[in-house]
């Protein structure tokens, strides 16, 4: 009943029955306030499901708790276990959930969780569940990346629909909500240096009036620290040099002429490029990624990179007088030379770890730079290069793709291909054409959610679900435990 699928799930004679008075126990001397938070979900889960009174009582090592108790516990975790590993027993007596670190004891939290609401409904969902069966559960991820990229550009999503997505990121153990922040469509961040980013911005006209929206310093502190709780890394994708017409509407002095324009409502590659030939240019998104780093505490800074409009450099004195200087051949270097300079300083003063878009990739990746392929090969090709890399290949993870023909096809462009169910079920984030001496450089795999036809919440499940539940297994369960009719079945009990 677990989504995504323990590595090992044994069940065994008898049942643990919930009585009267269950206590949960937290006896996790690596991170006792993690414990606490854990069991007081845990607590809550249980007294719904099963009408019973939940207390939490402190527990400690090598002390054995009363009959009846759940307890968290660090004490014999084995060390292969890793920082999301985790182990969990039900026996007649008590059920403990087991972890080395922190991460794997809410992920043996969620495991047990579904196991709860999975039996729960398989007996009609009174509030009344009275007993579980035992069994033992070993789990650890195959990847260590596994994300979910948001869209808040092209759409903008108020900050209670992202906290919503945030539980149901954690329920799927995936640990990553990559933040798409910046767009010709919109400029989402507040940056108190650079006011018009969201003063101008994050504005557009939609043709029916004013749209938009953005995050205050604040509220993107709230998300962070609600995400970080829950085991998720916020990763913040400032995009350039490309994608930037919202920020030109802004200031319009960091585009290659200068002139003026407007937050657009079209999709697609458009005129919205950094002038790569100004300092200016250079100031601001030190300036900006500086803020950036302030807000986001975790160790990475996506920097976007994909589809430049080809050409405006080219066509800028600047830009070509810099590309000269620097002795380099064409705007795909000049490119390269820009991403390497702000990463530069990502890596060095801001001491984040940059990610890009793969799409400079035949140029050669960026010392220390995370590649991002989307396109085919791109992942790939990154690995073989010696690049640590993220496998987002668009036609097995991109979830605003319709998930069968008829799905909105009045409003889907052609472009986007069909990806049902079962194709993402199959995804696996080593390319298949990759030599193994360069598996270890996939970190692994992040789901995308581009948000031109994801308007509102309803829409965003439409798309996520069920297909995240695949992808949550595709990242994190073993190819050898993995089957599609099993998963579909624990779909069906977990799904209701
Ligand atoms: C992308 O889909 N342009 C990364
Ligand atoms: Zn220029």
């Amino acid at each position: 009943m677990i989504i995504p699928k323990p590595l090992r799930f044994t069940p065994a004679p008898g049942t643990f029955a919930f009585r009267p008075n269950v206590a949960v126990v937290p006896a996790f001397h690596a991170d006792p306030a993690c414990a606490w938070f854990v069991a007081d979900e845990l607590s809550q889960k249980i007294r719904v499901a099963t009408g019973c009174f939940v207390t939490n009582r402190a527990g400690n090592h090598g002390q054995a708790a009363a009959p009846g108790s759940v307890v968290l516990t660090d004490e014999g975790a084995p060390s292969d276990l890793g920082q999301e590993g985790y182990r969990i027993e039900i026996t007649p007596e008590r059920v403990t959930l087991r972890a080395a670190a922190p991460a794997g004891l809410f992920y043996a939290y969620q495991s047990f969780a579904q196991l709860i609401q999975g039996h729960a409904a398989a007996n009609g969902d009174t509030g009344r569940l009275t007993e579980l069966p035992c069994a033992q559960v070993y789990d650890k991820p195959r990847f260590g990346w596994r994300g979910l990229m948001l869209d808040s550009a092209r759409h903008y999503q108020p900050i209670e629909q992202i906290i919503r997505l945030i539980d149901r990121l954690a329920a799927l153990k995936l640990n990553r909500l990559h933040w798409h922040l910046t767009e010709d469509q919109g400029w989402r961040l507040e940056i108190l240096g650079y006011p018009k980013l969201t003063g101008v911005g994050a504005w557009r006209n939609n043709g029916k009036g004013r749209y938009g929206g953005f995050y205050t310093q604040e509220q993107v502190r709230d998300i962070v620290a609600y995400a970080r709780s829950r085991h998720i890394t916020v990763v913040p994708e400032i995009e350039m040099p490309g994608h930037n017409l919202a920020a030109l509407a802004a200031y319009p002095e960091l585009a290659c002429n200068g002139a003026s324009t407007e937050v657009t409502g079209k999709w697609g590659i458009l005129d919205g490029v950094y002038c790569a030939g100004k300092e200016q240019t250079f100031r601001f998104l030190e300036d900006v990624l500086g803020e950036v780093a302030e807000l986001f505490p975790g160790p990475y800074m996506h920097l976007g990179g994909d589809e430049r409009k080809k050409g405006l450099w080219d066509s800028c004195p600047r830009c070509t007088e810099v590309r000269k200087a620097h002795g380099l051949a064409e705007e795909s270097d000049l490119q390269k030379w820009f991403m390497q300079r702000v990463s530069g300083r990502v890596h060095e003063s801001l001491l984040r770890r940059s990610i890009s878009w793969g799409d400079n990739i035949d140029k050669g990746g960026i010392d220390g730079q995370i590649v991002h392929g989307w396109l085919p090969e791109q992942t790939a090709k990154a690995a073989r290069q010696g690049h640590d890399t993220i496998n987002s290949t668009h036609e097995w993870v991109y979830l605003d793709y319709p998930q069968n023909a008829e799905d909105h096809a009045d409003r889907k462009p052609d472009w986007m291909i069909v990806l049902p169910l079962e194709k993402v079920y199959a995804f696996d984030p080593i390319p298949q054409n990759l030599e193994p001496q360069f598996h270890h450089h996939v970190l692994g795999s992040e789901a995308t959610l581009w948000s031109e036809y994801i308007p509102d919440e309803a829409e965003m499940y439409h798309q996520l679900f069920p297909r995240l539940y695949a992808f949550s297994e595709a990242v994190w369960s073993d190819p050898g435990v993995r089957d599609f009719a099993d998963f579909k079945r624990r779909l069906s009990v977990l799904q209701g």
